[in-house]
């Protein structure tokens, strides 16, 4: 097999262009270079360290579980036999992004796409596009989860799904995704805990969406959360919070095609909004957010 290519985003004069790939590639592990192990070393270390406390028992577990360490890049065939065996799961490596129709068949199939190369020494602290530090350490220690596990399979299903019924349906569907999957809360024994992978992934965040008052936290909705626009470029300005991974399930079980229509009448709510019917656990002071740029 060729050498995988590193697809990363073009930066133009017209701002960012996300570039698609959709080849599955073997993880080229031993071409892995002592930087690349260091700054798998130094993330791992430092997210851990924040992490305890904060993240959700099952993701902690589940690192430890799978035997990630802050050692040595983790060889996905390794950590497949042990998702495997948990939760049906696979590993599987690509290049960068891929195409919406491309993931969420993956995804239900019980195959999760992880990019094979890792951010630069100097992306430490931030990188646009997902790398292989975000989707392992970030993504994957969930799928050891049954529930989670079924959460992102009946995910995959459902966005086949929106994508035929339009651009709309795909819009409230990536809405939801980025409001748990990327930027979930979860209450556990009273307290707040992060299960995102985009909160997990990052220390300043990670410290942000417990502690801050900025942001307001609010309990999940699923229509709400399907009507909410999002940031790409800075803290989340809302958290929302579910009480169990079962809670996820149970919200998304019935059948979207009448929740899509509903939803579209109701239009979008900015994503610093608080409206009369949410849950609030806070709500934020607002410090230091953007007047525009949701998307
Ligand atoms: N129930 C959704 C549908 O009918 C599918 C779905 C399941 C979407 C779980 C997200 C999460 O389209
Ligand atoms: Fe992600």
């Amino acid at each position: 097999m060729n050498q995988p290519r590193r697809v990363e985003n073009l930066h133009t004069d017209k701002g960012r262009v996300p570039v698609y790939a959709t080849g599955i590639v073997e993880q080229p592990w031993d071409d892995y270079s002592a930087d690349d192990h260091a700054t798998w070393a130094t993330l791992y270390a430092r997210q851990r360290e924040v992490l305890v406390g904060r993240a959700c028992r099952e993701f902690l577990d589940a690192q430890d579980a799978m035997g990630m360490t802050p050692g040595a890049i983790p060889k996905f065939s390794e950590l497949n036999t042990v998702l495997e065996a948990a939760t049906g799961w696979t590993l599987m490596g690509v290049e960068g992004l891929l195409p919406e129709l491309d993931f969420f068949d993956h995804l239900a199939n019980r195959r999760f796409p992880v990019t094979w190369w890792i951010r630069r020494p100097d992306q430490v602290d931030y990188i646009e596009e997902p790398d292989l530090f975000h989707d392992l350490f970030g993504h994957v220690p969930l799928l050891m989860n049954p529930l989670f596990a079924d959460y992102m399979a009946a995910y995959g299903r459902g966005g086949v799904k929106a994508h035929a019924i339009g651009p709309d349906a795909l819009a409230q569907l990536t809405r939801l995704y980025w409001y748990t999957v990327e930027f979930g809360l979860i209450r556990q024994d009273g307290a707040l805990r992060i299960y995102g992978s985009g909160i997990v992934s990052s220390k300043t965040e990670s410290i942000h969406a417990l502690d801050s008052a900025a942001p307001n936290r609010i309990g999940f909705d699923l229509q709400r959360i399907m009507r909410t626009r999002y940031r790409i470029d800075t803290f989340q300005k809302t958290y929302f919070v579910i009480d169990s991974f079962a809670q996820l399930i149970d919200a998304t079980a019935p059948d979207f095609t009448p929740i899509y229509a509903r939803v579209d009448a109701l239009g979008t709510v900015p994503a610093g909004a608080v409206l009369d019917d949410d849950h609030v656990d806070q709500r934020g002071s607002g410090e230091g957010w953007a007047s525009d740029g949701d998307v």
